[in-house]
């Protein structure tokens, strides 16, 4: 479904990506896992066609979209919904406005099929009756939700979501995680990149360690706790770490 290919990326002498290779299938959740500035946003906006790798070659389907334009990309854009790390939402509009933003751009409905459409959005994310609320006026777990919701509003076939539960607490951001695993079942291929070790292990299917711009290990949990790579271990100990922790504190009398 999604493939890079030796993709490489520079900007001056800075190398972001090195010679990365990724293989996403139709309907998994792949998790992108590394530390910040490994280069996790990049491969988004690389996989998204909003930046062309200086080589190699992305394929979204059977499509190589290294080259294309921005007006090329339209139409598989159309397909990808994207969850930005800050959420990208328009703070001074409603909810309903930010929902149905790219709707009433591109989606050729009229209004009260739109409305129809973001009412059913907004039962699906659990916050129905809120379309009149201003996003300024939410919490950091329901601005995530309309990002998810406006993320859906065309129906993607591919969904990106860029760090979905930072600065979230615990229980919100469990909640974004079932939700991603619900936007899944809906058929969606999902791609989410994220440095929290947990998060990863709770939703991916598969997961990808990346680290300075590289690829460092590919494969499901199982393989991520085999693995021999130091960065691996390194990255996976301090889990380990907290859950022995935790299993040698008494909590109880
Ligand atoms: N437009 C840009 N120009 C120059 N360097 C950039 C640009 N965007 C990102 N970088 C650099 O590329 C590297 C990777 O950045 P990227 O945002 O992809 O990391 P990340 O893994 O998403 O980090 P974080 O977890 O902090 O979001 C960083 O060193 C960053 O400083
Ligand atoms: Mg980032």
């Amino acid at each position: 479904m999604i493939r890079l290919e030796n993709v490489s990326l520079a900007f001056e002498d800075k190398v972001i990506l090195d010679n990365i290779s990724l293989s996403i299938k139709k309907g998994e959740i792949a998790v992108i896992l590394g530390p910040s500035g490994a280069g996790k946003s990049s491969i988004i906006k690389i996989m998204v066609g909003l930046w062309q790798p200086d080589s190699g070659r992305v394929f979204i389907g059977n499509k190589d979209i290294s080259k294309l334009s921005e007006l090329e990309m339209l139409p598989l854009r159309r397909k990808m919904g994207i969850v930005f790390q800050g959420n990208a939402l328009f703070d001074s509009l409603t909810v309903e406005e930010n929902v149905s933003y790219f709707l009433k751009e591109h989606g050729g409905l009229n209004s009260s099929l739109i409305k129809e459409k973001v009412s059913e959005i907004l039962s699906f994310i659990n916050l129905e009756g809120t379309e009149k609320i201003c996003i300024d006026q939410l919490s950091g777990g329901m601005k995530k939700r309309v990002a998810i919701a406006r993320a859906l509003s065309f129906d993607p076939e591919i969904i990106f979501y860029d760090e979905p539960t930072t600065g979230l607490d615990p229980i919100n951001a469990k909640s974004i995680l079932d939700l991603i695993k619900r936007v899944s079942e809906r058929g969606a291929t999902s791609i989410a990149v994220t440095h929290i070790l947990n998060d990863a292990v709770s939703i991916g299917d598969t997961l990808s360690v990346i680290n300075e711009g590289a690829v460092v290990e590919t494969g499901t949990v199982y393989d991520m706790l085999r693995s021999e790579n130091k960065f691996v271990k390194d990255f996976f100990y301090v889990v380990y770490q907290d859950a022995a922790l935790l299993k040698n504190k008494k909590f109880y009398k």
